[in-house]
């Protein structure tokens, strides 16, 4: 079992403190989601979390089955186990979703690591740091049809004129493929059609294994008729405060965020 622990976290962008001591627990085997207004900092926590180097934490931790991984860089950090789906995916043209996927497994699997280290054969092709192709090809094309998603996509540049719904299919099919021991999907349910919605959460309810452990961050309840959460929490000004089961979300869904202010926060609303 593996488990991810924040532990009073504080960061900032430039001059700004956003988070303001996030302590948070996720464990493999559990779906924790997290639910709070907008710009209260749950993207910035999960981009701190995997590693992005635009923001800086002034106190805390963030430990990975014991060890710190604050020192580690965002490549480091995928190989240790830990997934981000971003809010806002962007679009790489003339980089194919195959080739992508491709660079980023290779990675996360160690080929690119050996060969730096001058230990493995290049995945078994001489002066290549890449899973061999043919491995490769086999696997996608297998996870491309247990998680419905069409096969031309691999040939398509990452998401460049995907729609919004392609996208999140995109990267379920990506965190299929990394098989992360963290998976944090940041409003992977933002902007889908009721299909889509479906695909995705069948998608995320496969890779919801005893193995893998994840954080859903999200705007709506709807999601998590079909992904069920161990634990919702309320993020709100910077940090979390409160955790609960389904309920939070259903009472926040009915009550909105004034209520959080008045008596969770105290009227004490950090600018
Ligand atoms: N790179 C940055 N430069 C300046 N401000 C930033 C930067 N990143 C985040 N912020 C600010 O930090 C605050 C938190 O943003 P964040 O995106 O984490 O919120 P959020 O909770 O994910 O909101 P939403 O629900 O709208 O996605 C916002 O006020 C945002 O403007
Ligand atoms: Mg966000």
């Amino acid at each position: 079992m593996s488990v991810l622990e924040i532990r009073n976290l504080h960061a900032t962008v430039g001059d700004t403190a956003i988070l303001k001591g996030v302590n948070l627990t996720l464990r493999s085997g559990e779906i924790h989601a997290m639910m709070g207004p907008n710009g209260s900092g749950k993207s910035t926590l999960s981009y701190i979390i995997a590693g992005h180097p635009h923001y800086h934490v002034t106190e805390g931790d963030i430990l990975l089955d014991g060890e710190s991984i604050l020192d580690m860089e965002a490549d480091e950090r995928a190989r240790a186990g830990i997934f981000l789906a971003f809010q806002y995916p962007v679009a790489v043209p003339g980089v194919s979703v195959a080739n992508f996927l491709r660079t980023a497994v290779s990675n996360v699997r160690g080929y690119t690591e050996a060969e730096k280290n001058g230990k493995g054969d290049g995945g078994g092709v001489i002066g290549s740091n890449l899973m061999p192709m043919r491995e490769f090809r086999r696997e996608l094309t297998a996870k491309m049809k247990e998680f419905n998603v069409d096969s031309s996509f691999a040939r398509r540049y990452l998401n460049d004129g995907f729609s919004g719904g392609e996208k999140k299919r995109t990267e379920v099919l990506q965190m299929a493929m990394l098989e992360p021991k963290f998976a944090i999907l940041d409003e992977s349910d933002s902007g889908l059609d009721i299909d889509a919605l479906q695909v995705v959460s069948d998608g995320i309810n496969k890779l919801a294994t005893e193995k893998r452990g994840f954080l859903l961050i999200t705007h709506y309840q709807r999601m998590l008729n079909y992904v069920k959460p161990d634990f919702v929490s309320i993020f709100f000004g910077g940090r979390i405060v409160m955790t609960g089961g389904p309920e939070v979300a259903h009472m926040l869904e009915e009550k909105g965020y004034k209520w959080v202010e008045e008596e969770l926060v105290g009227g004490m609303v950090p600018a």
